[in-house]
C-alpha cells in the first residue's frame, strides 16, 4: 500500500485498555493495523490489549484474528500476521491497586519510545486506571493519554474525571477523541472554508438563512442496548460529533493551524452558544424514540424491545435549533439532528444560502435558495445548487441544477478510517483534532442547559416509525422544512 507525504513515526508501546471492547476489535485495532501496513507504525512497536476477562496469549490471537477478518478487507487480511505478532494480551481488572504489574514488567523505558495509554472502557473507571499506572510509576514524560468519550454525563462528572486524570497528565498529554474530526470529509470543512475567499465572503448572515447538520443511521443500538439505554442520542452523538461539526462550520479562520488556536476559535463558538430554558427546549427541541416497524421490507424491533425493557425514556432521535450568539451567527439558526433506525445512513451539512432579494422573473415559479451541502457519509460529495436557465424557447423557464465535486472519483487513493489519522496524530503528538478541556466542559453547560430542562418539564418522546426520517420535526421545529 503506497502513500505519499506519510511521516515514519516513533516507536510506541500502545496499551489498550477495554481491549476486548466492541471498539477496540472493530476500530482500533483495524486502524492500527492499515497505518502499520503503510509502513508509518514502527515495527518494533509494541501493542498490549487489556482487559479483565483470564485469556491466554493465544486464544487472544485467535479471537483478534477472527474479528480482523470480519474488519479488514480481504486482500489486506493476508498480511494480518504482522499486526498479531506485535500484539500482547494482559489480563487485568485494571480498578484494583497493582493490577498492572504485569504490564509494567513490559513496557521499555526510553525517552524515544512513546507510550499510549488507550482508554476505550466506561469513562467511570478512567480515574482508576490513571491512579493504578501512577502507583506503579507508568506514567513518564512521552506518556499520551487517550480517553474515549462521552466523558461523564453531566458537567460534574465530566469534570470530576478530567479533574482525575490532569492529577497525574498535563494537559499535553490529553487526548480527548472524537472520531469525527478524523473523517476526511471533516478535515476538509476546515480546507473548504479556510482555502476558498469565495466561500468565506458568503459564510455569515447577511447570506446564509440557516445551517443544517444531519447525522442519520439505519442501524439501531446492536448489542449496545446496556450503555446506550444510559446516554441517549444527545450525550451519544450531539455532545460530541454534531457539536464539534458545528464548530467547524461556525468558527472563526485560526490564525495558524495550531492546536490551541484551533481550539480556542471552537471554544469561542461553544461558549457563544444559546442555553435552553424550559420556556425555549419546548419549541426548540425534540425527542423520539423508535417503535417496531420496517426499513426496506426487513422487520425491525422497537427500542424497548432492543434493549429488552418495557420501559425507557431514552431518546434514539433528537432535534435541536441552536442559537449562535455572536456577530457573524446572530439570526442565523442551526438544525441539527440526529437519529437510530432513520430511513437510510448518511450525513451531511446543508448551508442555505439566503435568496435573492427581489425576483425578475415574475411569470415564473419562485427562485429556490442556494445551498452548499457537504455529504460527509457515507458519498463524500459537495454539491452546491444553483438556479439556471432550462434552454429553449417557451421564456425564462428554470430549474435548481448542481455542481457536483464527488471525492470518489476524483481522488482515488485509499480513505483512511478516522482512527487511522488520530492514533497517528497520537504518537506524533499532534492536538489539533483533539478536544480540550475547556471545549469539553463548555459542550456540556449546553448539554447540562437541555437535559435539565427536559427534566424539569418531563418532556416525553415521540414514537417515530423506523425507516422515516424523525418524529415529526417539521412541524416541531417552528414548521422549518428539512432537506431530506
Ligand atoms: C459513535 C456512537 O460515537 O458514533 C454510535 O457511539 C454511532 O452510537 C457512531 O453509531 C456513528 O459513527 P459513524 O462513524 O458510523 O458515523
Amino acid at each position: 500500500m503506497e502513500e505519499n507525504n506519510k511521516e515514519k513515526l516513533k516507536d510506541a508501546d500502545i496499551i489498550i485498555f477495554g481491549g476486548l471492547g466492541d471498539l477496540a476489535l472493530r476500530k482500533i485495532f483495524p486502524a492500527l493495523f492499515y497505518r502499520l501496513e503503510s509502513g508509518q507504525i514502527n515495527q518494533n512497536s509494541k501493542i498490549y490489549a487489556v482487559s479483565r476477562s483470564q485469556k491466554s496469549q493465544n486464544q487472544f490471537q485467535k479471537l483478534l484474528r477472527d474479528n480482523l477478518e470480519k474488519y479488514l478487507d480481504k486482500k489486506s487480511f493476508k498480511s494480518v500476521g504482522k499486526l498479531i505478532n506485535l500484539c500482547n494480551y494482559i489480563s487485568a481488572d485494571v480498578t484494583q491497586d497493582l493490577a498492572l504489574k504485569e504490564l509494567k514488567s513490559h513496557l521499555r523505558d526510553s525517552e524515544e519510545i512513546v507510550r499510549v495509554f488507550y482508554f476505550s472502557t466506561p469513562s467511570s473507571i478512567f480515574g482508576s486506571i490513571t491512579k493504578n499506572l501512577n502507583s506503579l510509576n507508568l506514567i513518564n514524560d512521552v506518556s499520551r493519554v487517550v480517553l474515549e468519550k462521552p466523558l461523564g454525563f453531566d458537567s460534574k462528572s465530566s469534570k470530576k474525571i478530567n479533574d482525575e486524570i490532569s492529577e497525574y497528565f498535563h494537559e499535553s498529554q490529553i487526548f480527548r477523541i472524537d472520531h469525527y474530526l478524523g473523517k476526511e470529509t471533516v478535515q476538509n470543512l476546515m480546507v473548504l472554508r479556510f482555502t476558498n475567499g469565495l466561500y468565506e465572503n458568503a459564510w455569515n448572515s447577511k447570506n446564509i438563512e440557516n445551517v443544517q447538520i444531519t447525522v442519520a443511521e439505519e442501524l439501531g443500538v446492536e448489542k449496545r442496548g446496556d450503555y446506550y439505554d444510559k446516554y441517549g442520542a444527545l450525550l451519544d452523538m450531539v455532545q460530541n460529533h454534531l457539536l464539534q461539526l458545528l464548530c467547524l462550520v461556525a468558527m472563526e479562520p485560526p490564525c495558524v493551524l495550531e492546536a490551541d488556536n484551533v481550539r480556542d476559535e471552537k471554544l469561542k463558538v461553544l461558549k457563544s452558544l444559546r442555553l435552553f430554558n424550559p420556556n425555549t427546549v419546548v419549541e426548540e427541541t425534540v425527542k423520539g424514540q423508535y417503535a417496531r416497524g420496517n426499513i426496506s421490507g426487513e422487520s425491525i424491533l422497537s427500542y424497548l424491545e432492543d434493549i429488552g425493557q418495557f420501559n425507557s425514556d431514552t431518546e434514539t432521535f433528537v432535534a435541536i435549533r441552536a442559537t449562535i450568539e455572536n456577530w457573524r451567527w446572530a439570526g442565523v439558526p442551526f438544525y441539527l439532528r440526529t437519529g437510530k433506525r432513520m430511513s437510510k445512513r448518511h450525513s451531511e451539512i446543508v448551508i442555505n444560502f439566503k435568496n435573492v432579494p427581489h425576483n425578475i422573473f415574475p411569470h415564473s415559479k419562485s427562485i429556490v435558495n442556494n445551498k452548499l451541502i457537504i455529504s460527509l457519509q457515507p458519498e463524500e460529495r459537495i454539491e452546491l445548487v444553483q438556479t439556471v436557465k432550462v434552454p429553449g424557447p417557451g421564456g425564462y423557464r428554470y430549474k435548481p441544477k448542481s455542481l457536483v465535486l464527488d471525492y470518489s472519483s476524483s481522488f482515488t487513493n485509499r480513505f483512511p478510517d478516522a482512527y487511522e489519522r488520530l492514533i497517528m496524530d497520537v504518537i506524533r503528538g499532534n492536538q489539533t483534532l483533539f478536544m480540550r478541556k475547556d471545549e469539553v466542559e463548555a459542550s456540556w453547560d449546553w448539554i447540562d442547559s437541555i437535559t435539565e430542562s427536559w427534566k424539569q418539564i418531563e418532556m416525553k418522546n415521540i414514537i417515530y416509525n423506523p425507516g422515516s426520517s424523525g418524529p415529526g420535526n417539521r412541524v416541531l421545529l417552528n414548521g422549518h422544512i428539512w432537506n431530506d
